[in-house]
């Protein structure tokens, strides 16, 4: 079980005073409580009670994700969790808040050489700003003209995930750049463009399994860009950060090896997720390849899970969860022009995570868990 104190002091982290982390703490084993003591009893409860309540009043056992969700509605048992489950989700983040007041005063230290590109013009997409994704209070685009936003994301994202992110936050960078090298042995991108990096904790890994490779972050957060531009000079890491928007990022045609995006898509809308993959077919030299990690489809899991995991959208505020987990992502690289023959899926089990740190990908192709990577190479 990590504990607060194992988040890596990388030189800018805002944990707050004292009484600031007394207030995370509580948050952070609320939470922890909630996920590994409530939620697992959710399924007996389904089983030994709201099933056959709900067969004895309709006919028939509970089938789909959508009925499961009418039996489950009806049990106390699991409205007062989803209840508390929300509460402890916008606890976390309210905790945060007070450490991140002093982030104006971040220094940044330009050693690494990378650079920092912001555009006070951005259109930005309604879907990453119209409402407050995961809790999140303001979301990834709320300007405050400081790096208050990157500083409440970086220590926000390590509590609301148990820390199992990694002491950096940076597990599923690690676990894609790893997969992309032990995939694709000879491919050497020169260009990498990571696109909605937020503060680049999943950009970052590219610069340690990429050497020589120029890496670039975009991103439509300026107070993300700011705080992630502080990080990487602090951790010695040479990127170069840019504000935009994925769907249209104004670089050149064919100016990248590798376009990847990482838990990203599942927040993008019906109409966003195929303009960015549209972009990054745009973006890719011949030969270059668009590499996507996010959550994998609905149709890797059974019926309850569904149910469960479409709380996200239910209650955690991601309108987006569910559309995205039942698209087709081969079909959607084709319709934007890449061969299907140059296209593949893949699940890469959780573990991967820690696996990755030291011997390399190891593909269990696990039911359910994990992480979907979409490759696809243009021609
Ligand atoms: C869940 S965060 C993931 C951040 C990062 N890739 C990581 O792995 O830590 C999603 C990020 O994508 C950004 N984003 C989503 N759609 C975008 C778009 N169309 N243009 C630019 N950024 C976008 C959001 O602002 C947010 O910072």
């Amino acid at each position: 079980m990590k504990r607060i104190e194992d988040q890596t002091q990388h030189g800018v982290l805002q944990t707050g005073s004292h009484d600031d982390r007394a207030r995370q703490d509580f948050a952070f084993s609320f939470r922890n409580k909630i996920t590994s003591h409530l939620m697992p009893a959710n399924r007996a409860v389904f089983e030994a009670r709201a099933a056959k309540r709900h067969e004895k009043e309709h006919g028939t056992a509970p089938q789909s994700p959508a009925d499961i969700r009418k039996a489950m509605e009806a049990d106390s048992f699991y409205t007062s969790y989803v209840s508390v489950r929300r509460t402890s989700q916008e606890l976390i983040w309210r905790s945060v808040l007070p450490a991140v007041d002093g982030a104006e005063d971040i220094e940044v230290k330009t050693s690494a050489g990378g650079s920092l590109t912001l555009d006070p013009d951005i259109s930005v997409p309604r879907y990453v700003d119209a409402l407050d994704i995961h809790c999140m209070p303001g979301v990834y685009c709320h300007d405050t003209g400081t790096q208050a936003t990157g500083a409440l994301y970086d220590r926000g994202v390590y509590l609301y995930m148990s820390g199992l992110m990694g002491g950096l936050n940076d597990s599923v960078g690690q676990l894609a750049a790893t997969f992309l090298k032990a995939r694709r042995p000879d491919f050497m991108p020169r260009k990498i463009l990571d696109l909605g990096c937020a503060v680049g904790h999943a950009t970052l890994p590219y610069v340690d399994q990429y050497p020589g490779a120029e890496v670039h972050g975009l991103e439509a957060g300026a107070d993300l860009l700011r705080y992630g531009h502080a990080r990487a000079e602090a951790m010695g890491k040479t990127v170069h950060f840019h504000q935009g928007n994925a769907e249209e990022t104004g670089f050149d045609d064919e100016s990248f090896d590798l376009v990847a995006t990482h838990i990203v898509l599942h927040e993008t809308s019906r109409r966003g997720l195929p303009a960015i993959f549209k972009e990054c077919f745009r973006l890719l030299k011949p030969g270059g390849i668009m590499m996507h990690i996010d959550q994998p489809g609905f149709a890797e899991l059974d019926a309850y899970s569904t149910f469960l995991q479409e709380n996200e959208t239910y209650y955690n505020n991601e309108p987006f969860w569910r559309q995205f987990r039942r698209t087709d992502m081969v079909q959607t690289s084709v319709d934007v022009g890449f061969a299907k023959d140059n296209v593949e899926t893949d699940i890469l089990a959780a573990d991967v995570i820690n696996q990755s740190q030291n011997n390399g990908p190891a593909n269990k192709g696990a039911k359910g868990g994990g992480f979907l990577v979409v490759l696809a190479k243009k021609s």
